[in-house]
C-alpha cells in the first residue's frame, strides 16, 4: 500500500484556535475524514505522540490498528472525542470527579478511564467493560475527529514495542507502506503520552503517568493513587506490563548527584571498547560538565534540554531515543531526572525503554559479541 504524506502546519498549536480554512487543509481533513468513514486507518499529530486513527464504533477498522502496530489484543484502545457532549454516547457513568477533570484539563493530555457502553467494540477495551476517554487539544486531531463524524480509537502511532513518534518523520519509519494516510503536524509539543486515569473508584488512579502531572490532578480532586504496573500480570492499564518504548540499543540509567553522574558517565565512556557505539542522553547542564575529551568518545550526543524546563526536556525523550536508533548505537547512557511533576512520567518511559536490560552490567553490554 502506497502511504499518502500530507503536512499541515499551524499557528496556535495547543490552543482552542479554529484551523485557518485553506484549502489544502480543508482538502486534506476531507480526504482524511472519508478514509475513516470508509474503515480505513489514518496517523495524524496530537499535543501528545501522533496517534493511528480508526473509526472507534468499527470494530472491523480498530481490528486494522492492531494488525498494523502487532499490538496485542489484550491492550485497550483510547477514544478520542472532539466536545464533551461526545462522553454521553461512550461511557454509561460521568461522575463529579470526571467532570472536573475535563473542564479543567480537556482539550489537552489527560485521558479518564470509566465504564462503557455497549455501542464501544470489545476489540477496542481489550474485552475490560471499561473505555479510556480524551479530548486531543491539537487542532488538528480536533478537527480531523469532526471530518469523520465519529469518535476516534488511536493508540500512539508506532510499530508496538518501538518509542512513540513524537515526529511525522518517526510514523513514517514504523508505517510506511503500511497505512493509506500520515497527516504531518509538526512536532508534537508535549511529547509523552497523555496521563490514564481510573474514575471508576472512590479514589482517582492514576495507570500511566502522563501529560497531567500528579500534582495538577491532586490540585483539584484531593487523593490520587498511583497504580502504574507493579510487574504483576494483571495491571489495571494492561499496556503497562508491555516493554515498551524500547529503542534498539541497551539503556543504561545514570542516575545520582550532578557530580555522580558525570563521573558515572565518563566511566563508561572511558571503558568503551573499539567498534562499539555509545549514544548519550542527558541535560545540558550535566554534558557542560564533562570534560571535552571525554564527552567527545559519546559516539552520539543529545542534549534533551535544561534543568531549568524539564517539560520541553522530559518531551524529547522519544526523539532522543529514536535518534540514538537511528545512529545504530550499542548503548545509550540515560541521564535520570527527579520524579516530580513531568518527571514522573519521563521516568516511567525511560526504566520501560531500560527494561531488564538494565540489570546487566554495562560492560557487558560493550564488551560482548554483536550477534548476542
Ligand atoms: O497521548 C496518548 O494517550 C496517545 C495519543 C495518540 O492520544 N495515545 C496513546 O495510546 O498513548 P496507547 O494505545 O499507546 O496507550 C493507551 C494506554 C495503554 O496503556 C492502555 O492499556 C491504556 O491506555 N488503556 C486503554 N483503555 C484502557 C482501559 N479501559 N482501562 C485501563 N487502561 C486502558
Ligand atoms: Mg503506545
Amino acid at each position: 500500500m502506497e502511504t499518502k504524506r500530507v503536512s499541515i502546519h499551524l499557528e496556535g498549536i495547543n490552543t482552542r484556535d479554529a484551523l485557518p480554512p485553506t484549502e489544502k487543509t480543508a482538502e486534506c481533513l476531507k480526504d482524511a475524514g472519508e478514509l475513516l468513514k470508509k474503515g480505513e486507518i489514518v496517523a495524524f499529530p496530537t499535543e501528545t505522540v501522533y496517534g493511528l486513527g480508526a473509526n472507534a464504533l468499527n470494530g472491523a477498522a480498530c481490528q486494522k490498528i492492531y494488525a498494523v502496530k502487532g499490538r496485542p489484543a489484550d491492550n485497550p484502545l483510547i477514544v478520542h472525542i472532539a466536545s464533551l457532549a461526545e462522553v454521553t454516547g461512550i461511557v454509561r457513568v460521568w461522575p463529579q470527579k470526571a467532570e472536573i477533570c475535563a473542564r479543567q484539563f480537556w482539550p489537552g493530555p489527560l485521558t479518564i478511564v470509566l465504564p462503557k457502553k455497549d455501542i464501544i467494540p470489545d476489540i477496542v477495551s481489550g474485552g475490560l467493560d471499561t473505555v479510556a476517554v480524551r479530548m486531543p487539544s491539537h487542532p488538528v486531531a480536533l478537527a480531523l475527529i469532526q471530518a469523520a463524524g465519529c469518535p476516534l480509537a488511536a493508540p500512539s502511532a508506532n510499530l508496538s514495542g518501538k518509542p512513540s513518534p513524537t515526529l511525522a518523520e518517526h510514523v513514517w519509519q514504523d508505517l510506511n507502506g503500511k497505512i493509506p494516510l500520515l497527516i504531518d503536524g509538526g512536532p508534537c509539543t508535549v511529547g509523552l503520552e497523555s496521563t490514564v486515569l481510573d474514575l471508576t473508584g472512590e479514589i482517582p488512579v492514576i495507570l500511566r503517568p502522563g501529560g497531567i502531572t500528579r500534582e495538577q490532578l491532586e490540585a483539584v480532586l484531593g487523593r490520587v493513587d498511583l497504580d502504574c504496573h507493579s510487574g504483576n500480570d494483571q495491571p489495571k492499564s494492561p499496556g503497562m506490563k508491555y516493554r515498551h518504548y524500547a529503542p534498539e540499543g541497551d539503556v543504561v540509567l545514570i542516575h545520582g548527584s550532578i557530580p555522580e553522574k558525570v563521573e558515572k558517565i565518563s566511566h563508561l565512556l572511558c571503558k568503551k571498547e573499539d567498534g562499539k557505539k555509545i549514544g548519550l542522553l542527558c541535560l545540558k547542564n550535566t554534558a557542560a560538565l564533562m570534560p571535552m575529551d571525554i564527552l567527545s568518545r559519546a559516539d552520539t550526543l543529545f542534549i534533551l534540554g535544561s534543568e531549568e524546563d524539564l517539560t520541553l526536556a522530559a518531551g524529547r525523550l522519544y526523539e532522543g531515543l529514536r535518534y540514538c536508533d537511528k545512529h545504530k548505537v550499542d548503548m545509550i547512557l540515560a541521564e535520570e531526572i527527579s520524579e516530580e511533576g513531568i518527571g514522573l512520567a519521563f521516568m516511567n518511559r525511560l526504566r520501560k525503554a531500560a527494561g531488564k536490560k538494565n540489570m546487566s552490567d554495562p560492560a557487558k553490554i560493550l564488551s560482548r559479541p554483536d550477534q548476542d
